[in-house]
């Protein structure tokens, strides 16, 4: 028996896929190609990946009609972080000595290869195919590929699938902006997606991952500043929406903006030195700021989040910098203007701003904060005035 064993997240499972696993079934004349849908890791770094189910559902529909195709739930089912080496020893052991056992690959992988845990183990244990789509540097990945078949004895083959160039990226990236997907996946799976709400406005991650994530913030807020966080989320996504920015990452750092918000002054300073947050004098002076930076800190350590637009998004939402981006002065704007703000003089003025031009509303919350707080007697961080001077062309 010859087994083709084909990993991936499949999120979605597309042609791409399918024809790959065909081409090489063919050309390397394999009984059986197994799918084997990635789990998803653990809490960390799983954001964005579609719950574990989904993916292996479309797989098992995508496959359904290939009597040479099946699917496995081995790393679906196991705890924990997945390793193909632990994979292909488990499958090895399961279809026994008689069994040849081929890997299937994408051509990066090949290249990063010894960089996997027990790397040299597993090139003895199957037959590795590695695929590419046409165009990729050749070349270079027979040297590599002769490079390790020198090394270590491995059996290496490659082959060339034009259909390769789908991508599930794109795939998701369609969902979301309805566009067609026919024919780029099977209908089974466009219309799971389709059922399911799949890949769609707000969030691609998964409801279990929103709840999780809306969960730890709630615990950490009072219900008043949590019923202030939902209102910036939604604001937030509405303006992201006008602005075509990517609306998980609004949604992430609109979350999570106030999460440092309520810790005590003083556990809050002691934060900040255990983990190196810089701050500056007037931050020190009026701790309330801190928040920002704390909150991206804390953002990082319990969330793995590493994506520096969303960190800065929340880092700089208390008074801002030079030269924003437009997620960061989304979320600075959707906090000062979202629904559930008592009413001030201008609200209204940069709430309507700020879905037809970041910068004017930028500058006119910047100069009217600075109005407000002065009429109070209090002082604006020096940055306010550095922003109006960035800003000013932007007066109304
Ligand atoms: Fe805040
Ligand atoms: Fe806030």
């Amino acid at each position: 028996m010859k087994i083709a064993i084909m990993g991936g997240t499949f999120d979605p499972i597309h042609m791409g896929h399918l024809v790959t696993a065909e081409a090489v079934r063919h050309e390397f004349d394999i009984d059986e190609v197994l799918f084997v849908p990635t789990g998803n890791p653990p809490h960390k770094a799983s954001m964005g990946i579609t719950s574990a189910e989904h993916r292996y559902l479309m797989t098992v529909l995508a496959t359904a009609a290939n009597a040479h195709f099946n699917v496995s739930r081995i790393e679906i089912d196991r705890e924990g972080t997945t390793y193909t080496v632990d994979t292909i020893k488990e499958l090895s052991r399961m279809y026994g000595p008689d069994t040849q056992l081929y890997f299937i690959t994408g051509a990066d992988a090949v290249h990063e290869i010894l960089n996997w845990k027990n790397s040299e183990e597993l090139l003895q244990l199957c037959t590795f195919v590695a695929v590419t789509r046409p165009g990729y540097q050749k070349q270079q990945l027979l040297n590599h590929i002769e490079n390790l078949r020198a090394q270590f004895h491995s059996s290496i083959k490659f082959l060339e699938v034009p259909a390769l160039a789908i991508s599930s990226s794109d795939i998701r990236k369609r969902v979301k902006e309805d566009s067609p997907i026919k024919y780029l996946v099977t209908s089974a799976v466009e219309n799971y997606i389709s059922k399911h709400n799949l890949y769609r406005h707000p969030v691609s991650f998964n409801q279990e991952l929103v709840s999780k994530m809306s969960h730890y913030v709630k615990e950490r807020l009072s219900q008043g500043r949590y019923e202030h966080t939902k209102g910036v989320v939604e604001m937030a996504i509405e303006l992201a929406n006008c602005y075509n920015v990517d609306t998980d990452k609004v949604f992430i750092a609109a979350l999570f903006h106030d999460l440092a918000k309520e810790i005590p002054v003083e556990e809050s300073l002691k934060l900040c030195k255990e983990y190196s947050v810089e701050i500056d004098q007037f931050e020190r002076e009026h701790p309330h700021l801190i928040h920002g930076k704390l909150g991206a800190c804390l953002l990082e350590r319990d969330w793995g989040v590493t994506d520096s637009t969303i960190l800065n998004s929340v880092r700089y939402h208390t008074v801002g910098r030079t030269h924003m981006t437009d997620i960061e002065k989304i979320i600075y704007l959707a906090d000062m203007v979202e629904r559930g703000r008592k009413p001030y003089p201008a609200l209204e003025q940069i709430r309507r701003l700020a879905k037809h031009d970041l910068n004017k509303a930028m500058y006119t919350a910047l100069s009217k904060s600075k109005e407000y707080v002065k009429s109070r007697g209090q002082e604006m961080h020096p940055i306010t005035d550095v922003l109006l001077e960035e800003y000013k062309t932007y007066d109304i």
